[in-house]
């Protein structure tokens, strides 16, 4: 398939030709961009033209994977739409006001085309298929030719008819716009007009989001170019006149989505036929005028440049050495960088909710998966744009009441876990972003998400605040009058909530000013310990019977401080009940979307005390090898990242490049199907990135867990201080035998410790890591592993005879209701014992 961008041919030439190209490192960045990566087997991705976090996202739509729109999956071909969203799950996203072109209708009359999109969707050309930066082209069936390319909020289509077409009266091409969208989800009173002189289409309807509550209005203006008008008006079903050029349409008729649109018919194909659509969620005539504005004299050419060279711009800040490596690395790499920057998408003057100065941003889809690697990368490779999307986040707090876990189209999205926002805004305090953030309201946010429940926390917040705080866990089959929401996930929801008051007393303590939030906060950040079960064991029930060997697993936790039970392997890779239902399902499990056994890992503050929980170092370091060699963790989604590079905790930052060295070639390749599982905006995208950089975050902290890169050399200008950090491999071994750093120098000093922090950018460090073929102990003493809220008891994995018992660490200063309220059966010394072995 075609991936390469314009500009890597062009270079290509150029140096075919022997010329001297002028080092222009942007474009030789975006040479290794294949949009296609993920465009088949569940990737989800969006494969079409757009801007770095444009709100135009021009593609043809399919009838099959179309979460993205479009998809390799061979299905078939409804339309042309420009409103899109990456790589989710479940329901497709947008899709609005589908453009859809004839050579000509049977009979010579508008009524001889056909018009719903389940007749009139078509095959294409699959060799016609081309993708790069700020375009996306194909041949349909009909020979027709749509080529695509966008600004900010305005799609340029251009459409291309065959020449054996121009024969006699049937030359008269007609382009529609369906008032549809991709989900048809359009609810009552959509309308079109048609400017019977012009041509010009302006259209509105009242849409669904695709995970989450309410509905929003859009709208679209668009205008034609390269052929008279020959006549126009509108289509009802299967049915069109030209007498008529306006109608307001219902939803549908017996749940069947009721086709309606417009359409133009011209004079001739001869030449190409240019559809400038403009979008607005403020109204048409703020469509028609972002598309004036964006693209005046629709110059298909100047408007692919400029995306060009901003793309260029976005990912010209990293740069690798491509000595020895196979190109499929870099592809990899720059795509994965790419897709990181389609969204969020930037909706700043487009918000119609509320009035603000702020910027607005939308398609937070979903905090659950971003906060894990995408924003993180962000704040490497594009802070400005970080700095910009917290403070939209901060200012749909203030208007809305709630910062948000998942947000698209308007709309909110659901929760599906903690109150995840609280790790990004903290990750970006952490990592010194300013521009403008008010990180007093940033702190009033993550505190509400901590301290008041929402009486629907489907969309927002936490549940169970009241159990949280008095209890100190999420129990099983709560008892909550106060809010409503799905009452599962009590051990996620226990763990992720714990997380996030991590992240709040973090942001205090950095703040200043909040001594006694950051005593309580740290308090309830140990709350995980609650749900642990020394003495729970697990037998592989999916595959005969099978003791694991390891004891103590988090266990759900009823009101009266019992514990019940689910399975360690429930709704892990390897659980192969059919029934099993593992998201967010209100029959759903207490761990969302994994098992309790990857859950064990997910105490990314307290490495030193869960380590110790799970019964040392070593006893740590098998349980995460047997979660690999198992398949119990899938790659592909989300709760796995961290678990790859854990191994830093317990002493043995080998494995964990090892690790990496199995799961990014095996599972991340650079093909159309090549993603294995949704991209979730660019969260696959961020983790190969960071992991083939060789620092991989810890978010929500100030903390990269360093592994060699799989380049010799990889430099970073950060774009906030212009610095340039480097990491340089020294006996780089691009077969990746050796990927054992033996030692390393920061700055020229030695460097022992296994991670690293953000002033490594900023400050433009330089590592030097040099790498042999057998472990060693670089970065394995407990002075060189990352922080950990409880201290590390000692040692490292080869040594079991320090692996001392931390005496478990119980909390007194919970406040709230019920603390020790002894009718709710509470017995404050159920502190969990850790298992020795
Ligand atoms: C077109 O591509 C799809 C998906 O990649 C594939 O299923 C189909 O076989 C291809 N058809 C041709 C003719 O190559
Ligand atoms: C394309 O549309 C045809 C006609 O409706 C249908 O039979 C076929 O299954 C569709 N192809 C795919 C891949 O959905
Ligand atoms: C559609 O328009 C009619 C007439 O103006 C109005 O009564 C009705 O409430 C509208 N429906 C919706 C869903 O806005
Ligand atoms: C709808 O069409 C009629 C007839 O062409 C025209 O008079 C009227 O102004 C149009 N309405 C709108 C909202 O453009
Ligand atoms: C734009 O036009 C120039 C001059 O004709 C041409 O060299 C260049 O390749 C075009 N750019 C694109 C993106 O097509
Ligand atoms: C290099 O790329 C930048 C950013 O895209 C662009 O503005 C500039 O014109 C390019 N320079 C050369 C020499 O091509
Ligand atoms: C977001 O969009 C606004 C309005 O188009 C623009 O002024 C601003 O620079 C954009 N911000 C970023 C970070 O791209
Ligand atoms: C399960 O037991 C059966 C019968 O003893 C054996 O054939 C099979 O290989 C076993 N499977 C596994 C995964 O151990
Ligand atoms: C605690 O509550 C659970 C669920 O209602 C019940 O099964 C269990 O027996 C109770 N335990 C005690 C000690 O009362
Ligand atoms: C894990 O899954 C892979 C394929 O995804 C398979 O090759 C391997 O045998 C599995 N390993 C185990 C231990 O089941
Ligand atoms: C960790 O184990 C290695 C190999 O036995 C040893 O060289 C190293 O000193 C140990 N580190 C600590 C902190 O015990
Ligand atoms: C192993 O741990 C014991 C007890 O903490 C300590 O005395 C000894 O020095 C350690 N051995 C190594 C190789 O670090």
């Amino acid at each position: 398939m075609m991936s390469r961008s314009f500009c890597g041919r062009l270079l290509a030439l150029l140096s075919f030709f022997g010329l001297a190209v002028s080092q222009n490192e942007t474009s030789n960045n975006l040479q290794y961009v294949n949009q296609l990566i993920g465009s088949n087997n569940g990737g989800n991705v969006f494969v079409g033209a757009t801007l770095p976090y444009g709100m135009a996202k021009a593609v043809a739509d399919v009838d099959g994977d179309n979460q993205g729109g479009f998809a390799t999956d061979g299905s078939n071909i409804t339309g042309f739409s420009g409103l899109h969203d990456s790589g989710t799950g479940g329901n497709p996203s947008l899709g609005n006001f589908a453009l859809f072109p004839y050579l000509a209708c049977d009979g010579d009359t508008p009524d001889g085309c056909t018009y719903p999109k389940i007749a009139r969707k078509t095959q294409y050309d699959n060799t016609s298929l081309k993708a790069s930066p700020g375009y996306f082209a194909i041949t349909l069936d009909s020979g027709i030719t749509v080529d695509m390319t966008t600004a900010q909020h305005t799609a340029l289509f251009r459409f291309t008819f065959p020449a054996d077409s121009h024969v006699g009266n049937s030359s008269s091409p007609l382009i529609l716009m369906d008032l549809t969208d991709l989900s048809d989800s359009r609810q009552d009173n959509g309308t079109i007009n048609v400017d019977s002189g012009s041509g010009r289409i302006t259209a509105n309807a009242r849409f669904l989001p695709s995970f989450g509550e309410g509905n929003y209005v859009v709208y679209t203006c668009a205008d034609f170019q390269g052929s008279p008008i020959r006549d126009n008006g509108i289509f009802v079903s299967n049915r069109s006149s030209t007498e008529v050029k306006n109608f307001t349409i219902s939803r549908s008729i017996n749940g069947y989505p009721l086709p309606g649109g417009a359409f133009n018919r011209f004079e001739s194909g001869s030449d190409p036929i240019l559809a400038r659509v403009g979008y607005s969620f403020i109204s048409s005539d703020q469509a028609c005028s972002n598309a004036e504005s964006e693209i005046p004299s629709f110059d298909f050419n100047s408007t692919q440049t400029a995306a060009v060279n901003l793309w260029g711009q976005k990912v010209s800040p990293i740069s690798v050495s491509t000595t020895g490596v196979n190109e499929s690395f870099l592809t990899n790499f720059y795509s994965g960088i790419y897709r990181t920057m389609i969204q969020p998408q930037n909706y700043t003057g487009e918000n119609p909710l509320w009035q603000s100065d702020e910027p607005y941003w939308d398609s937070f889809y979903c905090i659950w998966d971003l906060f894990r690697s995408q924003n993180p990368f962000l704040i490497v490779n594009d802070p400005a744009a970080v700095e910009s999307q917290i403070r939209s986040l901060i200012d749909t707090y203030a208007h809305l009441g709630w910062l948000p876990d998942c947000r698209m189209s308007l709309s909110k999205g659901y929760t599906q876990g903690g109150s995840n926002a609280d790790n990004i805004l903290t990750d970006g305090y952490l990592k010194g972003l300013t521009g403008g953030i008010n990180w007093d309201t940033a702190y009033s946010a993550v505190v509400q998400d901590a301290e008041v429940e929402p009486y629907d926390w489907c969309c927002e917040g936490r549940g169970g605040l009241d159990s949280w705080k008095a209890l100190g866990y999420i129990p099983v089959q709560d008892f909550d009058y106060k809010g409503f929401g799905t009452l599962t996930r009590s051990i996620s929801r226990t763990l992720e909530y714990s997380y996030n008051d991590f992240c709040i007393s973090e942001l205090a303590n950095g703040l200043g000013g909040h001594q006694g939030d950051v005593e309580k906060y740290r308090g309830r950040s140990e709350n995980w310990q609650n749900l642990f079960d020394s003495t729970q064991t697990s037998y592989n029930i999916y595959s005969n019977n099978t003791n694991t060997g390891f004891v103590g697993f988090f266990q759900p936790k009823f009101l009266n401080g019992t514990f019940g039970f689910q399975d360690p392997l429930k709704c892990s890779n390897i659980d192969t009940n059919p029934n099993d239902i593992c998201s967010l399902q209100n029959t759903g499990p207490e761990t969302f979307e994994s098992s309790i056994w990857e859950y064990s890992f997910f105490v990314p503050h307290d490495m030193a005390s869960l380590i110790t929980y799970l019964g040392g170092p070593s006893a740590f370091v098998r349980r995460l090898d047997y979660l690999h060699d198992n398949n119990i963790t899938y790659i592909g989604n989300e709760p796995a990242f961290l678990t790859v590079y854990q191994y830093h905790y317990a002493g043995r930052p080998a494995k964990s490049a090892l690790r990496s060295h199995f799961y990014i070639p095996a599972f991340f390749q650079p093909t159309e199907g090549g993603l294995p599982g949704n991209d979730d905006s660019g969260t696959l995208g961020a983790f190969v990135a960071f992991s083939m950089m060789g620092l991989v975050p810890n978010p929500g902290q100030n903390v990269y867990l360093i592994i060699p890169p799989y380049f010799e050399s990889v430099s970073i200008k950060s774009p906030s201080t212009g610095r340039t950090a480097t990491i340089r491999n020294v006996n780089f071994d691009p077969t990746y035998k050796n990927v054992y750093i033996q030692s390393a120098t920061l700055n020229g000093e030695p460097y022992t410790k296994n991670w690293i922090d953000h002033s490594f950018f900023t400050e433009g460090k330089t590592l030097v890591l040099t790498l042999g073929a057998t472990e060693s102990s670089w970065g394995t003493h407990v002075a060189d592993l990352p922080p950990s809220l409880s201290p590390y008891s000692g040692g490292n994995s080869t040594n079991s005879t320090n692996e001392k018992v931390l005496s478990p660490r119980w909390r007194s200063t919970f406040s709230g209701q019920g603390l020790a309220d002894p009718a709710m059966g509470l017995d404050m010394a159920l502190v969990p014992e850790k298992n020795v072995q």
